[in-house]
């Protein structure tokens, strides 16, 4: 299972140096949570801070990956790939032109996700399964890190599993995000997510960087 911390409770006083401590530890995939306000009720980032780690991204050979959590995402598909990002994400929710929308994130040169909230079932994706190359399932309500997970939604993560395999499509990163820590990765693991979206797990004043992956890669076994 894949790693992908969300620098949504960094220290933003010294972003880079967070950022760099998770590429150290390991971590090649980076989770960029951007919020508008109007989709979530939090404002977060924008393409400048992707634009910003880019460069460090690139000495690590990681990839960014920008969350949108915003309406009509597809004004600022093209802003998030030149700002370097590899792979985009939108909401289910707010696309409804979601094959248009995944063809234009793929004609930009990205990998293409798409995200459903906890009350969005999994049947609004049966369409679009084999245009996707990321599926992420909300595994809180968007908006914020620190939240516990919603036990429910991973009976979602088991069902697009199930699907996925049935169609050949396991190549899918089938990713949770909200809620994943030491004590609920390897439930998330079981139910056949492939990436975890980790925030307040990796970044917290608790403990360094290093160590909150460590226990992590402990808390699935790969020590
Ligand atoms: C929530 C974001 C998540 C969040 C994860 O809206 O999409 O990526 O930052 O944070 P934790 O892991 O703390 O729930
Ligand atoms: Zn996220």
């Amino acid at each position: 299972m894949e790693l992908a911390p969300s620098i949504l409770t960094a220290d933003f006083t010294r972003l880079g140096e967070q950022v760099e401590a998770a590429f150290k530890a390991g971590i090649r995939w980076l989770h960029l949570d951007v919020m508008d306000g109007r989709f979530v009720p939090n404002i977060s980032v924008g393409p400048l801070v992707a634009q910003a780690l880019r460069p460090l991204a690139d000495r690590y050979g990681a990839i960014i990956e920008a969350h949108l959590m915003i309406v009509e995402p597809e004004r600022y598909l093209a802003e998030f790939a030149e700002a370097g990002c590899d792979r985009i994400t939108v909401h289910q929710e707010v696309s409804p032109h979601l094959h248009r929308t995944v063809q234009e994130i793929k004609a930009l040169g990205k990998l293409a996700g798409v995200a459903i909230n906890p009350a969005t079932p999994v049947g609004t994706l049966e369409a679009i399964l084999p245009e996707l190359d990321l599926i992420l399932v909300m595994t809180v309500n968007p908006g914020f890190g620190g939240q516990s997970l919603i036990p429910a939604c991973l009976e979602k993560v088991r069902a697009l599993r199930t699907a996925l395999d049935a169609r050949g499509l396991s190549q899918v990163a089938l990713q949770v995000d909200g809620g994943v820590n030491r004590q609920t990765i390897g439930a998330c693991r079981d139910a056949g997510a492939t990436v975890a979206v980790v925030g307040s797990a990796v970044y917290n004043p608790e403990r360094p960087v290093a160590a909150a992956v460590a226990e992590l890669r402990a808390a699935l076994g790969d020590a």
